[in-house]
């Protein structure tokens, strides 16, 4: 049986790397949800767009062509055929996803593609309310953390690693505003869902939390 799986946690977090393994082990599709609210964020900058305007945001989400594709185990995302993997990656892009984050009416738009995307199984969905809204039902559910300064540290390395000239300072405060925002926004806040299984990857490598989550499918009939 193909089973949904739901992973969700702050930015950092070790969800991306988990959700990409873990879809490759069980064979079930990917499906990164905060590319999707990133690809808005994206589309809101090029067009110049004040992220409060819901009426425009709105024609954004109506209009989301988006498709992901796995090249050389990179999770590739397209806007319209356009290869925005690394546009919606910036700084800029990670801070505005998550103020049109907290727009219901954003929210409420990406809920039917959400589950158009995830199906009727065989999918990892990987986000902040995935557990809680979009897949509630999902059989398992997974909440993935990691100590501040550690979700720091690994996001400092994906950005010098992509040559980005930053600072552990500049990262973590990003980050803590960001977490702030997405759990204390009044719309689908990022939090645990009642059954989710707590992992805490600050001291487990990705393949132990792997494991952990392929043994929780296994145990539940995926
Ligand atoms: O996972 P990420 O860092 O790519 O997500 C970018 C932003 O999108 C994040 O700050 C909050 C938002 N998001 C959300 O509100 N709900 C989701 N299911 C996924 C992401």
């Amino acid at each position: 049986m193909s089973i949904t799986v739901a992973i969700d946690g702050p930015a950092g977090a070790g969800k991306s790397t988990v959700a990409k393994a873990v879809a490759a082990a069980l064979s079930y599709r990917l499906v990164d949800t905060g590319a999707i609210y990133r690809s808005v964020a994206l589309l809101a900058q090029r067009q110049k767009m004040s992220l409060d305007d819901d009426k425009s945001l709105e024609t954004i989400v109506r209009g989301l062509d988006i498709d992901f594709t796995m090249v050389d185990g990179v999770n590739r995302v397209f806007l319209r055929g356009e290869d925005v993997t690394d546009a919606i990656r910036t700084p800029e892009v990670s801070r505005d996803a998550s103020l049109v984050s907290t727009r219901p009416s954003v929210r409420q738009g990406l809920l039917a593609l959400q589950r158009r995307l995830a199906g009727h199984g065989g999918a990892v969905l990987e986000g902040r309310d995935i557990g809680t809204v979009v897949c509630p039902n999902a059989p398992v559910k997974i909440y993935l953390d990691a100590d501040p300064g550690e979700r720091a540290r690994r996001r400092l390395e994906e950005l010098r690693g992509k040559g980005k000239d930053v600072t552990h300072e500049a990262v973590l405060s990003d980050m803590v505003a960001r977490d702030a925002q997405d759990m204390g926004r009044e719309h689908a806040p990022l939090k645990a869902a009642d059954d989710a299984i707590h992992l805490d990857s600050t001291a487990l490598t990705p393949e132990e939390v792997l494991e952990r989550i392929v043994a929780a499918v296994r145990q539940a009939g995926g």
